[in-house]
């Protein structure tokens, strides 16, 4: 005989915090316990807002708590939970079986995201906190954590998570900081060296918009065009794109992956973007110094680097070669091409080939004369699993700097 919803819930004994009864939506023994410790610090926190994003759901109580109340609801976790949460559907949720770092979301943003003790889980698969440029391109609003930790907490300390020097909490907050602001810290109700935390994602510079009508007086130069757009300069040194997106957008590619592209760790970052009336046409950046890489070696190290943030945020990028901006002897724009970067599952496999068959080839000669790279990147290209592309350029980059 089949399950209940009920019995379904229950058949899940991990997280032992997470116990509700479905029909009355009571949370059960220490669910009641972190409930009330919410509301007490974050009151509000299921209740206001419009879109809310439940990272790491697993039996959903929270997601549906908050779909009582929020326009739509968003619950991501593992594929086992499937099956249950076919029974849980209701028409203002979305069940996503997605790991956070894979998930590409709609096109807007969350204004409340909670994080209900998982925070440990995202770093652990590639130890690092990249997944917080993620949250950041995600958030319009606030973001709960339960789950930050100091050195004394049990049950990690039990997982030797402390073991990696940068597990830790200021290299948390550190790059926390550098999108949000903290709002409220308060220690944890039920586990001793874990926190409760709210912040407030940071006003940056995807949310300064300018019309093109007032770029335009702005400009110096015209750099280069191509069929795909224009490039300028203009008189206050920026470089302004403009991107011809009807003729040449590809799916998956939007302002979702100029938004992770442009806090890839060899960005030059963005100034502010560009819009014709409502429709998003460009934006502006800083250039890069002329010659920031020596060598051919260095540029492709960095494009490790540039890829494997990308991949550990779901995307990648099919054109990395443009990377050594500035305006050289020729007066040729060199850049940090943020239009190739596309969700990695919307990514077409022409368009995997085009990154061996033409941007290797043509700008790194000397990385495709390297067998053993060649061969590593190859083949885990072809099997379109984003982890193993992922290690495959971190094994790169090691070969590179033996
Ligand atoms: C400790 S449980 C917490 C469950 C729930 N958030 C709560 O507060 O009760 C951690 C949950 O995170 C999920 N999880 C782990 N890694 C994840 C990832 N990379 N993306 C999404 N969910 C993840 C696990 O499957 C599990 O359901």
């Amino acid at each position: 005989m089949s399950k209940t919803p009920q019995e379904m819930i229950e058949a899940f004994k991990y997280p032992p915090n997470h116990h509700y009864d479905l029909a009355t939506m009571t949370p059960r023994g220490e669910l009641q316990a972190r409930l009330r410790a919410f509301d007490k610090v974050t009151p509000g926190l299921l209740t206001e807002g419009r879109r809310f994003l439940d990272v790491g759901c697993n039996k959903g109580f929270f997601t549906l708590r908050a779909a009582e109340h929020f326009e739509q609801v968003v619950g991501i976790d593992d594929k086992k939970y499937q099956d249950l949460w076919k029974e849980l559907s209701r028409p203002n949720v979305e069940w996503v079986s997605e790991l956070f770092q894979m998930y590409v979301p709609h096109k807007e943003r969350f204004d409340k995201i909670f994080f209900g003790n998982v925070h440990y889980k995202l770093w652990m698969p590639s130890n690092s906190w990249d997944w917080v440029a993620k949250l950041a391109t995600l958030s319009s609003g606030e973001v709960f954590i339960e789950g930050p930790v100091d050195n004394t907490e049990p049950l990690l300390a039990k997982l030797s998570i402390f073991d990696h020097p940068e597990f830790n909490f200021e290299g948390f907050m550190w790059h926390m900081g550098e999108h949000f602001t903290l709002t409220v810290k308060a220690p944890h109700p039920v586990i001793k060296g874990r926190w409760l935390m709210s912040f407030q994602r940071k006003l940056d510079a995807f949310d300064k918009k300018l019309q093109w009508e007032k770029v335009k007086a702005r400009i110096d130069r015209k750099i280069v065009a191509t069929p795909a757009g224009e490039t300028y300069q203009l008189i206050d040194g920026l470089i302004c794109k403009i991107r011809r997106w009807g003729k040449f957008s590809r799916d998956g590619q939007d302002l979702r992956s100029l938004d992770i592209a442009r806090l890839s760790p060899i960005s030059n970052g963005l100034e502010f973007l560009v819009y014709e009336g409502d429709s998003f046409v460009g934006w502006a950046e800083k250039p890069v110094r002329l010659g920031k890489y020596a060598s051919q070696l260095e540029v492709f190290q960095a494009v490790c680097q540039h890829e494997i943030f990308l991949l550990r945020n779901g995307f990648f990028d099919v054109d990395p070669a443009y990377i050594n901006f500035g305006v050289n002897e020729q007066g040729i724009l060199q850049c940090f091409d943020k239009d190739g970067v596309i969700a990695f599952r919307d990514c077409p496999d022409h368009w995997k080939r085009l990154f061996f068959d033409q941007v290797m080839v043509r700008h790194f000669p000397k990385i495709v004369r390297n067998t053993e790279i060649m061969t590593l990147l190859v083949s885990a290209m072809e099997t379109s699993d984003i982890l193993k592309l992922e290690h495959a350029f971190s094994e790169t980059l090691e070969i590179l700097r033996r």
